[in-house]
């Protein structure tokens, strides 16, 4: 199968760019153009001149892509039901919902700032309520920019990260309020400064860490560091050495001396290869917790993406995993994601 890809792969040519994230198995990475976190594949998606791109990750970045991409260019998820259940937790209605509820008891302007693992509707809200998205690299910076504003913020759909952002920032407690589903959030003794109102929802494969498991990692590697994605509950954060994006959890891994010991809280597809890549260091992950979503991008369905890709080119057949959003809501989302650009990029 990797033989077949690399033949197709070499026959297309410059037609075809395939980006991958950080969680995605070995052999599909090792094919990639290009592997990063959320946040560097969104800002290549916009860079890329091929005219098919093969995204394999879930369904929230492939729409990333459409989104920032040109519109003569394909975007194509192999396997179109990898999806993001922590993106599900939010609909568009919800934002709306929300929005309207908190503005009805706040003085100051409410902004949203959505995560990346969203849907593109979710982001359209965002876009059109001047909010911004976000990655688990940058929300901190996000969220200070409108702090800074004297605006309050609209958090979604994360609570984990919103809450360990927040803690980041230091905001102080009475600032920050926890939005439930059913759209209920205390409203009473709300400060007149910029608050922090976060959404319900969370990563089911980072919530299965535990304290024990933390625990059981100190006392089997009493010299090991303990490394996490924000997406982890903040006790979770708190008990632990460094936290960061799956790009930042590469990079300190790759950089540390040999012989370092890392326990590493995040998906377990990421930590094997990490385990793989850096075979002069210990690498143990803090509980295998696997994203059954970003598993389902597999070297068949790569193959096949490509072959009708191929197929389209050489006889006009049907593309195959097409990836489209709705094209109305193209012009909000991707202002959310070109201010989060802007507001890294400075
Ligand atoms: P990163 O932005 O850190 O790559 O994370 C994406 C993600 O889905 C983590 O679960
Ligand atoms: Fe979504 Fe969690 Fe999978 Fe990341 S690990 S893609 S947040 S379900």
């Amino acid at each position: 199968m990797i033989n077949k890809i690399k033949e197709l792969k070499s026959k297309l040519g410059n037609k075809v760019a395939i980006p991958a994230h950080h969680y995605q198995i070995q052999e599909i990475v090792k094919i990639a153009d290009f592997v990063g976190d959320s946040y560097k594949l969104a800002v290549l998606c916009s860079k890329i001149e091929a005219e098919f791109i093969v995204f394999c990750g879930v369904r929230f970045m492939a729409e990333g892509a459409v989104v920032l991409a040109s519109a003569d260019q394909k975007i194509f998820l192999p396997e179109l039901s990898a999806g993001c259940p922590l993106a599900d937790f939010i609909t568009a209605q919800n934002m709306e919902n929300a929005l309207t509820e908190i503005s009805d008891v706040i003085s100051e302007q409410i902004v949203p700032v959505v995560y990346m693992n969203s849907s593109n509707d979710v982001k359209e809200v965002c876009g059109r309520n001047e909010g911004a998205v976000c990655t688990s690299s940058n929300a901190k910076k996000i969220v200070e920019y409108y702090f800074q504003k004297g605006k309050s913020v609209f958090f979604a759909p994360d609570y984990n990260l919103g809450i360990n952002t927040a803690r980041e920032m230091n905001i102080p407690e009475s600032n920050i309020i926890k939005v439930h589903r059913d759209l209920t959030f205390r409203q009473t003794e709300l400060p007149a400064t910029p608050k922090l109102f976060i959404w319900d929802g969370n990563c089911r494969v980072h919530k299965r860490f535990q304290i024990n498991d933390v625990t059981d990692f100190r006392q089997k590697y009493p010299q090991g560091k303990l490394i996490v994605h924000p997406e982890c509950t903040e006790e979770i954060i708190k008990t632990s050495d460094l936290s960061g994006s799956t790009a930042k959890i590469y990079n300190e891994i790759k950089n540390s001396p040999g012989g370092s010991i890392w326990g590493v809280g995040t998906e377990y597809h990421f930590v094997q290869r990490l385990a793989l890549e850096f075979p002069d260091k210990i690498i143990v992950p803090l509980r295998k917790s696997v994203c059954s979503n970003m598993a389902k991008i597999s070297l068949k369905n790569l193959y096949e993406t490509l072959k009708s890709i191929n197929d389209h080119l050489e006889n006009g057949t049907q593309l195959r995993n097409l990836v489209t959003v709705t094209e109305t809501h193209k012009v909000n989302s991707r202002k959310a994601l070109q201010k989060m650009i802007k507001i890294v990029e400075g």
